[in-house]
């Protein structure tokens, strides 16, 4: 609790302007309303407005008012973003008469609003599938300066404060990348790493997952692990990353000392990076279903600019928490 309100807090100072091209999706325009009232961030709705303010109404949200509306079909900038399209795109062969028809939809105005700086993140997925929220991001925004690959990390926050810190750790990939070469996943733990550093305070202790530790399994998998920790200490000689090691190596003490005795991270990890998204997306369900741990996420990363992508089984608080954290990304 004190971990979201401290998000919150952040957020209020930044205020930062969001975009939810889902506008008229119900649970999105009561979140909408609820992070203009805690006053969170600056909301942007993506929509009819006619339809938008009919709703407000009908729900009796009182704040959709004070939230910049844009309709797709007749935006001012809709020329300067087709054209911008056309320049991203050209290598793909993108026409203008496809451009035309591609930025009437919310999903691909959003990213266009970001990338001419009208927006500073994103928050959308209630209604769309992950797929067709993150493909206008990755082909338009892009990913980060010297980063490849997008991945989701999620903040586990676990009844049993004897795991990492005080109950608190941070799993990923376990929302985008399916399977990652040992380059890419030595990028995700040092972008997740970065991550719970910046959002959560964390200092990073990343432990890379595998079902061997240090040798007592041989296998092309476990290679995948071993290669992927010793590349992201490369990259990233400031972190306390260690591996390969099993989860219970990972997280409890006294089978940390005896599987991994010479490890600093072994029994202590507060990050769990996950070999693909097979084991990540399994393991944080899991973890958040039989555990009885929150999770909150995805929080996606490497993206050049904050868009995050939600479960369409979430709820309000969900999507306000969201927003709130996609605040503090675009910091
Ligand atoms: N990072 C950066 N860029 C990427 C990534 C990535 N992880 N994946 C694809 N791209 C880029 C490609 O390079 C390509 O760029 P280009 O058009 O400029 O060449 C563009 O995105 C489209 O690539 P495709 O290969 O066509 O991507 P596709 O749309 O097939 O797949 C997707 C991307 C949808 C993210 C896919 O990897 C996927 O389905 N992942 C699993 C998502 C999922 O279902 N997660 C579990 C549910 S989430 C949950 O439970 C919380």
């Amino acid at each position: 609790m004190k971990l979201i309100n401290d998000i919150k807090d952040k957020a209020r100072r930044l205020d930062k302007r969001i975009v939810l091209p889902e506008g008229t999706e119900e649970r999105t325009i009561r979140a909408a309303d609820q992070v203009i009232a805690e006053g969170l961030a600056k909301i942007i709705l993506i929509g009819n407005p006619q339809e938008i303010m009919q709703l407000a109404d009908k729900f009796k949200l009182e704040n959709i008012d004070k939230a910049e509306i844009i309709d797709p079909l007749s935006h001012k900038m809709k020329d300067q973003y087709v054209d911008m399209m056309v320049d991203i795109r050209k290598h793909k062969g993108l026409t203008r008469d496809e451009a035309m028809k591609l930025i009437e939809n919310p999903l691909y105005l959003s990213v266009l609003m970001i990338k001419n700086g009208d927006a500073d993140g994103e928050v959308a997925g209630a209604a769309n599938s992950t797929g067709d929220v993150l493909r206008p991001a990755f082909q338009y925004v892009k990913t980060k300066p010297g980063i490849s690959v997008v991945s989701g990390a999620f903040i586990m926050i676990h009844p049993d404060s004897s795991f990492g810190d005080n109950g608190v750790m941070v799993f990923a990939d376990s929302a985008v990348h399916p399977d990652p070469t040992e380059k890419e996943l030595a990028e995700i733990a040092v972008a997740t790493a970065r991550t719970a550093k910046s959002i959560i305070g964390m200092e990073p202790r990343v432990a890379m997952i595998s079902f061997s530790t240090k040798g007592s399994a041989k296998h092309d998998m476990v290679d995948k692990v071993v290669n992927a920790t010793r590349i992201a200490r490369e990259m990233a000689p400031d972190i306390q990353i260690d591996g390969e090691m099993q989860a219970d190596a990972a997280l409890v003490e006294a089978i940390g000392k005896k599987k991994a005795p010479d490890s600093k991270i072994a029994g202590k990890a507060n990050i769990l990076i996950f070999p693909s998204l097979d084991v990540g997306n399994v393991a944080y369900k899991l973890v958040q279903r039989l555990g009885k741990a929150e999770a909150i996420g995805p929080v996606l990363q490497g993206m050049a600019a904050p868009i995050n992508d939600l479960s369409r089984g979430c709820s309000v608080s969900d999507i306000v928490g969201l927003i709130a954290i996609t605040a503090n990304q675009s910091a």
